[in-house]
């Protein structure tokens, strides 16, 4: 499974790229509102760092004016995606940008018919996100396995791109549902690494190894 980071922090970005398990990014209007210095800028750095999928989204609500801006945001850099948003505006922009060779990235997905018409127009990318759907009281992951479902009972190229993942079950869940990718928070990626009993037992391998150099030498 594919791992992609959830932020326009071009710090972060950089320290979690350097580690080698990172495979791209995604964005938000909220996430790049955050950053200081003009977001075409940030994206284009954001791109030469993960040499990978980088997500930007529109702004506009109406189809004509997706399309100008998907187009703005394509120019950007090759590894651009495009993300419209889970309306019928969002989806006839999908259909059109994904015919002319853009990648797009159909976002707030919540149910599964959603993600039906995100895959027949098209889509490069879906992003359900389940951590709001756990915060309205209904599992997230359960839509991830239905998506699973649909796309493969008739072969939809369209990845599922499991977003707003709040904690490493999401990504476990995710990557045991057959999801394609999880994109998580700076955060969620340094919890990934986290066991208790690695830490204890690396502390007492070292102190054993210590013990008996000190005796050796
Ligand atoms: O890109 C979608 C993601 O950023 C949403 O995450 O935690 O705001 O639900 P969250």
């Amino acid at each position: 499974m594919k791992l992609f980071i959830d932020s326009g922090n071009i710090k972060d970005i950089e320290t979690l790229v350097a580690i080698g398990i990172i495979d791209g990014v995604t964005t938000n209007p909220s996430l790049l509102a955050k950053e200081p210095g003009n977001y075409r800028d940030n994206l284009k750095r954001i791109c030469q760092i993960v040499k990978g999928p980088v997500s930007g989204e529109v702004t506009a609500t109406d189809f004509a004016g997706m399309i100008q801006q998907g187009h703005d945001i394509a120019a950007i850099d090759e590894y651009m995606v495009v993300k419209v948003p889970l309306t019928r505006d969002g989806i006839k922009a999908c259909k059109t940008l994904s015919g002319e060779g853009i990648r797009v990235n159909v976002t707030l997905c919540f149910s599964a018919a959603q993600a039906l018409l995100a895959a027949k127009a098209g889509a490069t990318f879906v992003s359900p996100f389940v951590g709001r759907l756990d915060d309205v009281g209904t599992t997230g992951m359960d839509l991830i396995r239905e998506i699973v479902d649909i796309y493969e009972n008739y072969d939809f190229t369209t990845e599922i791109l499991v977003a707003s993942c709040r904690h490493p079950i999401h990504v476990v869940e995710a990557a045991r549902s057959g999801a394609d990718i999880a994109t998580c928070p700076p955060a969620v990626i340094d919890q990934l690494f986290n066991h208790p009993l690695t830490t204890i037992g690396l502390e007492k391998f070292l102190k054993d190894w210590e013990k008996t150099q000190a005796v050796k030498a």
